[in-house]
């Protein structure tokens, strides 16, 4: 498959995915390892919320990610990892290496009875070893479900006992910056609810001293000596599960988002090959945790199938300055550099002095993801990071999508500034009014759509396909719903304007109010709890809730700082609110509903302008939440 280079292949090439889906995609699937060549390219039906692609084929994605490169690339570095600490070496990873260590891993969770099919929880930080669980899980065919390492155990608990994880990988600790978190305590605190877990395998990261209960707990180094590198790849069907991912959702408990073999090995290695131009022997960095899907995608498996050498960061931007980045993106000469709006938003405000001193020539493509990028923020990172010279890939996409789907393609589609601008080859977005009406034409503005499937496609909802299809398939029947809204304008280029349900992004991390609420309300003092996003200069939204006090506070500040440290404890410190208002009451319909609409408008500091309110059970409540606005 030739990868597109100009405007007028892209159009060309747009054109023959929409036109034949099945010619394009099987034209796409055919630069992969495969042990049995697909039957049928795909099958779907969004009524029911069933997708297929690349159906009887067979193979295992680490063969492609990994033993297919051996030959060409065996002394070829695949993960260079830096450290957290500045002053701790960084780490050339080659690909017979990275092959050697995950099938030792593939060898040691099989030693533990570990299974095709069963899941294994990866609560790890950004340590190579990190990788090597993941792809050793995918090795033989153990379906991994990796929770993010800042959260909490209550989010572990609900994660691991949702798909009934039977091991855990985990670490003693990690490194944030000047912070040292106990992984491990955290661990042994969310097992005391996790029935399904028989093992913990814990691999030593800062030497502090934990506690390991006999007949569960068992020490990577000790383990992974006992085994060989020789791991043969499970055979997989393309359908078979390759790994669950959570993700908030607007109402209830996270989402397992199910991702399945071919459909996400093809998408995501095609995607990463178009929208980054990604060329031999070039150094990808994506700065996302794997925790995320942006790490699954962008970190491992798009740049390892592609043979690509990616970047593994264990630290944040701002350790042990606010040069950290760009000293990184200099010291390994990284061409390809891929973040978030809320850390460009960061960096932005820090002297000019951080970025200059470094020597960033060598960055060729830049690329962001995550939420909307505002004006400033990519005027910035244009000027400042890519010398006015290099593009930058707006890329739109979702935990659901797998994959990146509508995104500039670097040094192919025009820039605009804050637009994602054009959908990826076999990408058909439809933009729909609110009373279900597809858009058609240019310069129109409403839902985002999908009306048809793409092979990275999330497939269900682990153990509740149900809620899957009410989810993404009932708003518009026949069409997935993305939940964003967007604007599609006279170049037929998109601009997603941001969430419309009840789902805000921090920094980047999706959230779902539901979930916060839930989490205030435990607090024996709150009564009712409604959460809201408000613009938030650096993270994009915060979060700001209404709280109901059975009694109204005495000490404010005191009850504030203990909702905080729930929510943090809850759910995770991403989660904590920025801002905490006492109200006796909550703006509500008589159906009961709480109008939010008036709830975003006072978060956001308007308070004129609140529109109707004359449904509502008790207008009054309007004026005491506008005047004690914070
Ligand atoms: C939501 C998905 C995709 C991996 C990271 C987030 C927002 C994502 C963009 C972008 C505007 C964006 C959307 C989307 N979003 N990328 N380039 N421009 N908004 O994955 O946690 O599943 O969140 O992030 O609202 O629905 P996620």
């Amino acid at each position: 498959m030739e990868i597109i280079q100009s405007p007028q292949a892209y159009s060309e090439v747009y054109k023959k995915s929409i036109e034949d889906p099945e010619a394009f995609w099987a034209d796409v699937a055919s630069d992969f390892q495969w042990r049995k060549k697909w039957d049928k390219v795909f099958e779907w039906d969004f009524h029911k919320a069933d997708v297929k692609w690349f159906l009887g084929g067979k193979l295992n994605i680490t063969e492609n990610c990994l033993d297919r490169h051996l030959p060409h690339k065996a002394k070829q570095t695949a993960i260079l990892w830096e450290s957290n600490d500045p002053h701790e070496p960084s780490r050339h990873i080659t690909y017979q290496e990275l092959y050697d260590n995950v099938c030792r891993v593939g060898n040691m969770l099989k030693n533990q009875g570990v299974k095709k099919g069963d899941r294994v929880c990866i609560y790890m930080p950004m340590i190579p070893e990190v990788a090597y669980a993941i792809l050793g899980c995918a090795r033989i065919g153990a379906v991994h479900s990796v929770v993010f390492a800042g959260f909490s155990a209550g989010s572990l608990i609900d994660r691991i006992n949702d798909s009934g994880c039977k091991v855990v990988l985990t670490t003693d600790g990690s490194y944030r910056g000047d912070k040292k978190i106990d992984l491990k305590i955290i661990v042994d605190e969310a097992l005391v609810k996790c029935p399904t877990v028989e093992k913990t395998i814990v691999c030593r990261r800062t030497m502090n001293p934990v506690s390991m209960k006999a007949g569960r707990d068992l020490w990577w180094h000790d383990e992974i000596k006992k085994v060989s590198s020789d791991c043969p790849a499970e055979e997989m069907d393309s359908e078979d599960l390759l790994f669950i991912l959570y993700t908030s959702g607007s109402t209830g408990k996270p989402k397992g988002m199910v991702h399945t073999c071919g459909g996400y090995m093809v998408y995501t290695n095609y995607t990463f090959r178009t929208v980054f131009q990604y060329q031999e022997d070039q150094v990808f960095w994506c700065t996302a945790d794997v925790g995320w899907v942006t790490g699954h995608s962008y970190i491992l498996y798009g740049p390892l199938s592609a043979g690509a050498t990616t970047v593994i960061f264990e630290g944040v931007p701002s350790y042990p300055d606010m040069g950290r980045f760009w000293h990184v993106a200099e010291k390994h000469r990284v061409n390809i550099f891929y973040t978030a709006p809320t850390a460009i938003r960061s960096l932005e405000k820090a002297p000019l002095s951080f970025v200059n001193n470094y020597d960033l020539q060598t960055v060729k493509i830049l690329g962001t993801v995550g939420e909307p990028i505002n004006e400033e923020a990519w005027h910035w990172y244009h000027e400042h990071i890519g010398r006015g010279l290099c593009p930058i890939v707006d890329t739109w996409w979702q935990t659901e999508t797998g994959g990146i789907m509508i995104s500039p393609i670097a040094n192919v589609t025009k820039l605009k500034p804050t637009f994602a601008t054009l959908p990826l080859p076999g990408v058909q977005p439809a933009v729909m009014d609110e009373n279900g009406n597809e858009l058609t034409g240019h310069g129109v503005e409403g839902r985002l759509t999908l009306k048809f499937p793409w092979p990275a496609m999330a497939r269900t909802i682990y153990g509740d396909h149900q809620r899957f299809k009410d989810t993404y398939f009932s708003t518009f029947p026949g069409k997935y719903f993305t939940g964003d809204g967007c604007k599609r304008d006279e170049d037929g280029f998109y601009r997603i304007t941001g969430r419309v349900d009840d789902i805000i992004i921090v920094s980047g991390h999706n959230m779902g109010t539901a979930e916060i609420e839930s989490a205030i309300d435990e607090h024996s003092a709150v009564c009712e709890t409604a959460v809201v996003g408000f613009p938030h200069d650096i993270k994009g939204q915060g979060v700001y809730a209404y709280v109901i006090c059975y009694d109204m506070p005495h000490e404010e500040e005191k009850l504030r700082k203990e909702i905080r440290d729930l929510v943090s404890k809850i759910i995770g410190p991403i989660a904590k609110p920025d801002k905490i208002q006492f109200v006796s009451g909550l703006p509500k319909t008589r159906s009961g509903k709480i109008m939010r609409r008036i709830l975003r408008k006072v978060a956001e500091g308007e308070t004129s302008n609140l529109g109707d309110t004359s449904t509502l059970v008790d207008p009054a409540v309007v004026d005491e939440i506008r005047n004690g606005a914070l």
